[in-house]
């Protein structure tokens, strides 16, 4: 036993939680479990919960600005983590990362103006760049030998046509789980500045990163992909804090930062939240130890669901996850349409799950599993699945 208690059970029911208070309205089914929306069933880092309650005591909450000593546990956590160096000046805010990618595309393109995203992909992506009036440009990812890797000739042939200004890339990659390689990274970077595309690097889930795998933020593969990108990360995913709406945009390259801030100055985007600086400044203080724990848990949940489907379901193939805390799982075998599919899962397994269709075409007949709750729930969720195949069959 750890430090801390990752089986530790906190009923989320009576706390407006999208995963757990209204599992009825949304589904139908009030029993089902959810393991869908990425955040975690496991209590923060204790020293958050601690200075939230110190701050929250006080009584006053007026405005507040960043101080010196947030930027430093940020850069000095990049640094540690990522071997990320990163400069005070080129840290901005945003009150979350999907409000950043907004941010980008309308700071840094117009109206028909292309801006590319590698389905199977996090669906607000697609959105971010249909509401905005750009143009969709969809350069699929390629699954070779149970792996998936991104389609350089694709992407090229889109660069070629005309027209992209931007890139939304997801690295990690959720929902195939997928931590890039400095030379995959360096590919499609190089393609972007030969195009004159600027890449938009959503890393929102760079510090859940299993064994054998080392996370390359896009940044720190050259000066050059330096120069020519958008690096959005938080606290929020990695200790918990979706709720407080905080990250952090980091945009070395002076002419694109003043173009965003600019934009974000235009619109009054410019208010932080107490709460949420707070947390993330101490999370990156005292948060080590404790992700640490997280990450030897998450992936013998990882390893525990993965031989669940070999041993028990093998017709039922999924992705190895390299990071995220996703398990990206392939159901084309058992031969359901879409909505048949998400009717089985939610009716007759009584899983809440992320349907694969919401990613992109190239996810239907798939689903996404969020592996970060209790061993306990992960083999309930697994146990209700194989019950509701063999009743099928
Ligand atoms: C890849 C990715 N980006 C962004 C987000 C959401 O970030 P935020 O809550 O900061 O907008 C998520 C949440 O699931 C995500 O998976």
């Amino acid at each position: 036993m750890g430090l801390y208690d990752f089986e530790k059970k906190l009923d989320r029911k009576d706390t407006n939680s999208v995963k757990w208070s209204f599992i009825g309205e949304y589904t139908g089914v009030k029993d089902a479990l959810p393991l869908w929306v990425a955040d975690m069933d496991f209590e923060t880092v204790p020293e958050i919960k601690e200075e939230l309650s110190r701050r929250a005591e006080h009584g006053i909450y007026g405005y507040t600005a960043r101080t010196d000593s947030y930027y430093r546990e940020l850069i000095n956590w990049l640094e540690r983590r990522q071997g990320f160096q990163v400069k005070q000046e080129w840290i901005t805010h945003s009150s979350g990362v999907v409000n950043a990618i907004y941010n980008s595309i309308y700071a840094l393109s117009d109206e028909e103006d292309g801006v590319i995203i590698q389905p199977p992909v996090y669906h607000p992506f697609a959105r971010a760049v249909t509401l905005t009036r750009r143009k969709l440009l969809l350069n699929p990812l390629v699954l070779k030998g149970g792996r998936y890797g991104m389609d350089y000739e694709g992407l090229e042939k889109i660069l070629k046509a005309g027209g992209a200004r931007l890139l939304i890339l997801c690295s990690p990659h959720n929902p195939v789980g997928r931590v890039f390689t400095a030379e995959e990274l360096a590919l499609l970077g190089k393609l972007c500045i030969h195009y004159g595309v600027t890449v938009i690097s959503d890393e929102i889930h760079s510090d859940f990163i299993y064994g054998g795998h080392t996370f390359v933020p896009f940044a720190s593969v050259s000066e050059e992909l330096e120069q020519n990108s958008i690096i959005c990360t938080a606290p929020s995913k990695t200790f918990n804090l979706a709720g407080l709406s905080t990250s952090n945009i980091i945009i070395p390259n002076k002419a694109l930062k003043s173009r965003y801030d600019s934009y974000c100055e235009a619109r009054g985007l410019k208010s932080y939240n107490i709460f949420g600086a707070l947390a993330a400044e101490t999370a990156y203080r005292y948060g080590e130890a404790w992700l640490e724990e997280l990450l030897g848990y998450l992936e013998e949940n990882r390893n525990f669901a993965v031989t669940y489907f070999k041993t028990y379901l093998p017709e039922i193939k999924v992705i190895l996850p390299e990071g995220t805390y996703f398990l990206w799982v392939d159901f084309r075998n058992l031969n359901y349409n879409k909505e048949e599919l998400e009717e089985f899962l939610i009716k007759d397994a009584r899983l809440w799950l992320n349907q694969g269709y919401i990613f992109g075409k190239e996810g239907e007949g798939y689903a996404r599993i969020n592996l970060a709750c209790q061993k306990s729930t992960l083999e309930e969720a697994l146990n209700r699945l194989l019950k509701a195949i063999r009743k099928a069959a």
